[in-house]
């Protein structure tokens, strides 16, 4: 495993809320640069479900799993699409991390839909929106700022919290970026967001 797998990551997750024996769910997990300090932040009470569309990032990420010896990451091949399949209300924390630049608008909503489904009541939603306008824009990013990005999905029954900033992950080095977390909208409160 890696400094950042082992010591930072594990550091920077415990920072934006990761806690001991928690369900996480890592969409668009790549090679696992988030699902493997996740693990280790969550141990073996807690279980990390790793999911991405690639085949080769999900033969990457079982492969490391196996010689980490990881046996709270279940990786998962996606579709493509949209629909998780976990139960309702049993995740603690979602991470988007450097991947909702792929999905066009209307499934970008559907996904939220689908995190605040899967996650428990006051659940996590934590986001790394990586190129956006003010960071090397790219895909279906190429014309929304962060701030953007943070009002779609304060529009869908989230709430934002706090921006943590550091040097953190992306790609296989590591960059300054700003993660972003937002808070499940309480069911009693929903209604009046919608309006
Ligand atoms: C830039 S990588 C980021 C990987 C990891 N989250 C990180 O920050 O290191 C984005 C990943 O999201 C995956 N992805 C994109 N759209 C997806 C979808 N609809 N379902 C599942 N995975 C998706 C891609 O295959 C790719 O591996």
């Amino acid at each position: 495993m890696t400094e950042w797998e082992t010591v930072k990551g594990v550091g920077f997750l415990k920072e934006i809320g990761l806690k001991s024996g928690q369900t996480v769910l890592d969409f668009g997990c790549g090679v696992g640069h988030y699902t493997v300090p996740a693990a280790n932040v969550i141990g073996n009470k807690g279980i990390v479900y790793a999911v991405d569309k690639e085949q080769q990032a999900v033969n990457e990420l079982k492969r490391k799993a196996k010689v980490d010896n990881l046996k709270n990451v279940k990786v998962m091949e996606a579709s493509g699409q949209t629909k998780l399949s976990l139960e309702s209300e049993t995740v603690d924390v979602v991470l988007f991390y450097d991947v909702l630049h792929y999905l066009g608008k209307r499934n970008r909503k559907r996904l939220y839909q689908e995190a605040s489904r899967v996650l428990k009541q006051d659940g996590l939603l934590s986001v790394y929106p990586k190129h956006t306008l003010e960071d090397d824009p790219i895909q279906e990013f190429s014309s929304l700022s962060v701030s953007d990005v943070k009002q779609e999905i304060e529009n869908s029954s989230f709430v934002f919290e706090q921006k943590f900033c550091d040097l953190i992950s992306h790609g296989d080095g590591l960059n300054q970026g700003c993660v972003w977390n937002f808070r499940k909208l309480a069911v009693e409160d929903a209604p009046a967001l919608i309006l």
